[in-house]
């Protein structure tokens, strides 16, 4: 039998209209323009600010368009991953609301939390599913409302987090395109410097935890700048030298969009170009599983059949990793 690849068919993406920007912010906190710039790289940032709206409304907007996009019937679709950390609700999963509001009747779904590394855990294990030949079409999620979790009187997280989702059809090919590598992480340090203490299940939602605001992300950013600086580029080198890639035939790097100092400290790594790396965290922030499918989003148009992308994130847990992937289509 002939191997299956697992590639990306079709990129759909959402984000919210309202823009929120860095002269907004700053007087909101004790904050301005050029810090947020030159310590962060983030100019504006979507929010979802329309009364109960959450995650899968955005999710919903980018899958339908994906659907519309590659001509797809939603009843072909044989699962859905959700990649989220900001669910609508603890139960039913975001992914079950995706898909009963987009009609994909033959589908199981589930959502994923690895934080700002879901969306690459997830493509990891559709494109797993895909090559297994049990599955067909598959799609990827990414997605998150941080408005809803973000303490808008600390100016040391509020600048940082948007809102937004983009979505991925993944489909099998024989010919020698998609999902080539992986190495993906997760260490369990994380719980200290990265994480929401309240509404859980350690911690159910109470008066103490809504006084104590415990609501909202806690974020200890030296310590998380510096896991994620080492552990992208260590990934990316490692999964870049595995496969024989290296600043000449890698055509783009795709790194989650958390703070450009670590984006241009991985670039850097790669030896790469900061034109060869895909950016647009000035305009939306960090959207948590959002940035990697919203920046395919943006570059799609760029992308050309056999384009060689290397994907990399960082998230709470800790978790990151990095994947190399043959593009499989000229963007249009
Ligand atoms: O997405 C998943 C994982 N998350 C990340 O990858 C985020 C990683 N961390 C970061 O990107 C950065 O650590 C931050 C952007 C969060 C913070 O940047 P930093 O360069 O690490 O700043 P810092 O926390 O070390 O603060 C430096 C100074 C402090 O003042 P003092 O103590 O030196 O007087 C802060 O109080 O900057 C101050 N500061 C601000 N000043 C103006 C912190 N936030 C702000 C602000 N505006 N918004």
């Amino acid at each position: 039998m002939e191997k299956i690849n697992a590639v990306i068919t079709g990129v759909g993406g959402f984000v919210p209209e309202y823009v929120l920007n860095n002269e907004e912010l700053s007087r909101m906190v004790d904050t301005n323009d050029e810090w947020i710039m030159t310590r962060i790289g983030i100019k504006e940032r979507r929010i979802l600010n329309e009364e109960g709206l959450g995650t899968s409304y955005m999710a919903r907007k980018a899958v339908k368009q994906l659907l519309e996009k590659t001509g797809t019937d939603p009843l072909e679709i044989d699962c859905l991953i959700m990649a989220t950390t900001t669910p609508d609700f603890p139960i039913p999963s975001t992914a079950s609301i995706v898909v009963g509001r987009t009609g994909m009747k033959n589908a199981f779904c589930v959502d994923l939390n690895a934080a700002c590394s879901g969306f690459l855990f997830s493509m990891d294990m559709a494109a797993s599913m895909i090559q297994s030949g049990r599955y067909k079409k598959v799609i990827v999620c990414g997605g998150d409302k941080l408005s809803s979790i973000t303490d808008y009187t600390d100016r040391a997280t509020c600048p940082i987090f948007g809102d937004g989702a983009g979505a991925v059809l993944v489909e099998g090919t024989t010919e020698d395109f998609g999902w080539k590598d992986s190495y993906l992480r997760t260490d369990g340090k994380g719980l200290p410097y990265l994480c929401l203490k309240g509404g859980g299940s350690a911690c159910p939602s109470s008066y103490f935890t809504i006084d104590h605001r415990m609501h909202t992300i806690h974020q200890e950013g030296r310590t998380v700048y510096k896991f994620a600086v080492t552990n992208m580029s260590d990934s990316c080198a490692l999964i870049a030298e595995r496969n024989g890639l290296n600043n000449e035939n890698i055509t783009w790097v795709l790194p989650h969009q958390a703070n450009v100092r670590i984006i241009e400290a991985v670039a850097n790594r790669l030896n790469m170009p900061m034109e060869k790396v895909m950016l647009n965290i000035q305009r939306y922030g960090n959207t948590s599983a959002g940035t990697l499918p919203l920046a395919l989003w943006d570059y799609e148009k760029q992308l050309k059949k056999g384009d060689n992308i290397i994907l990399t994130a960082f998230g709470g847990g800790f978790t990151w990793g990095a994947a190399y992937m043959k593009w499989g289509y000229d963007g249009q």
